[in-house]
């Protein structure tokens, strides 16, 4: 496998999409081989099952299924795009991947997280970041900035909530602090993003000139 995976990961209105793009553009100017995808999403299955996941009007969904469904999407992505790319040494940034459903379902919801890391398991085949990178920031600031936008169905859940993922990445991130690399979110957005290229790069192995 000669591409490097790398996924990022944050609470709701971290500006991670806005990160990614900022990256996406960077390494394109540098010629380094890489696609961008995301979760739950990323191929035109994920992208269907991605609907029912997020639509407002299914209220009635459960957790346990909630959990599944976001499994299954991870499953369809990793092994129609994920797996294929890296082992053409081709590199994948990944916009959220399983740690987003340790913290959302595991930590958030409170789904037991043995649970979780055996579904995620199953689906991925044990695949697992060469690095994950956390944009961490204090809801409050976030759920604010997000208050103007369109909500999606989880991202009217209450502040509490968001305040339970947020911890929850940062013990993901001790657990394993050779793999993460905790960013300060609430800077500005060029500091995050020379902070974000650094470790990306670092990983690639590739030299800034
Ligand atoms: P999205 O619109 O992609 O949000 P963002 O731009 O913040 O990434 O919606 C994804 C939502 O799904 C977001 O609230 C986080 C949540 N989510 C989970 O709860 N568990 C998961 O495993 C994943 C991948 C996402």
């Amino acid at each position: 496998m000669g591409g490097k995976f790398i996924t990022l990961e944050g609470c709701d209105g971290s500006g991670k999409t806005t990160q990614v793009a900022l990256l996406k553009d960077t390494l394109k100017s540098m010629n380094i081989p890489f696609i961008v995808t995301r979760e739950p999403g990323g191929t035109a299955i994920s992208e269907q099952v991605r609907k029912i996941i997020l639509d407002k009007a299914n209220k009635a969904m459960v957790w346990r299924t909630e959990a599944l469904l976001y499994a299954a999407c991870r499953a369809q992505l990793v092994g129609e795009l994920i797996v294929p790319s890296l082992n053409e040494g081709i590199h994948v940034i990944c916009d959220r991947y399983v740690d987003s459903t340790l913290a959302y379902q595991g930590y958030g919801r409170g789904l037991e997280l043995e649970e979780l890391q055996k579904i995620n398991n199953y689906a991925t085949g044990g695949l697992k970041p060469h690095l994950t990178i956390l944009l961490d920031i204090d809801p409050e600031l976030t759920l604010k900035r997000l208050n103007s936008k369109k909500a999606d169905r989880l991202e009217g859940e209450k502040l509490q909530f968001h305040q339970r993922v947020r911890e929850g990445y940062l013990k993901l991130a001790r657990k394993e602090p050779e793999r993460f690399a905790v960013i300060d979110a609430s800077r500005n957005v060029e500091e995050i993003h020379r902070e974000v290229l650094a470790k990306v790069l670092n990983v690639l192995n590739w030299a800034e000139k």
